[in-house]
């Protein structure tokens, strides 16, 4: 047995280990332990603008339209644009800072970044998305095409693109509620807001291709992640080469 099909059996839950897990869930409900997004005070911000709720496109159109395309284009998306894909997708809708993304225990463990190195308005760097802001923290104020290139394998088979999301799981903060079963709820949690990077693209005329290959700890040390952190998954993003007029509508 591989060492991780023997993680995905020791994770797993069953009537004898049940008893234990609601405990330790009890005790960490009793404790008030709660997820609050991760933040960067002191790091250069980059506000992002209000957004509006749309009545369109239709839901179902989304969803029958969603493709992972591999020739899109470099244009960074305008900042009502990136602001509405990032709010739509991860952003803080409810109180307890619950967002579109569900998250095991309301913990909000999973944490997005961005990096990107074109010319735009916002400045070629690495960022978070401070949910609680609606704003982006920029952690580094460069991105080097070359690093994420070999470091993201998987960009070799996108033509270009013009934002790399890497979504990111804080295994401390479901390690105190759900012990070692937290980490599977941490790759869950990172399907959902890809699918939800995925649709949201697709209603603003983007696409976000999910990349399986990425080299997960060059990337986490590029990030300068806490101990605990784990990089779970990537994604390019950017305007459909072919309908990259219909940018516009977008915003
Ligand atoms: C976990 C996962 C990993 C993926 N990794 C890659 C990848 O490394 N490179 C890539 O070009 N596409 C990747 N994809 C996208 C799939 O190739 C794509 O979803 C598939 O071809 C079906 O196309 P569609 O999404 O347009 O339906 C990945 C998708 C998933 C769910």
């Amino acid at each position: 047995m591989t060492e991780v099909i023997s993680w995905l059996r020791m994770t797993e839950l069953d009537r004898i280990g049940l008893p234990d897990f609601a405990e330790r869930i009890a005790l960490a409900e009793e404790e008030g332990f709660t997820g609050e997004p991760r933040r960067y005070p002191g790091y250069p911000t980059w506000p992002l603008p209000a957004i509006r709720r749309r009545w369109w496109p239709l839901f179902d159109t989304v969803l029958q339209t969603r493709r992972c395309h591999r020739q899109i284009d470099t244009t960074f998306p305008a900042p009502h644009t990136l602001a509405r894909l990032l709010k739509a997708s991860h952003g803080v809708t409810d109180e307890w800072f619950r967002g579109p993304t569900p998250s095991a225990g309301g913990l909000q463990a999973v944490e997005l970044y961005l990096v990107h190195w074109q010319e735009a308005w916002l400045p070629k760097g690495v960022y978070h998305y401070d949910r609680r802001g609606h704003q982006l923290a920029q952690l580094l104020p460069t991105a080097e095409q070359d690093f994420w290139r070999e470091n993201i394998p998987s960009l070799s088979q996108v033509a270009e693109g013009a934002i790399v999301w890497l979504i990111i799981g804080d295994g401390r903060r479901v390690a105190a509620k759900y012990g070692e079963r937290g980490e599977r709820f941490l790759l869950l949690e990172a399907g959902h807001l890809m699918q939800n990077l995925c649709l949201v693209s697709t209603s603003l005329c983007l696409t976000t291709v999910p990349l399986g290959g990425c080299f997960e700890r060059p990337v986490a040390r590029e990030l300068r992640l806490p101990t605990g952190d784990h990089v779970l998954y990537a994604g390019v993003c950017g305007p459909v080469a072919s309908v990259s007029h219909q940018k516009s509508r977008s915003g």
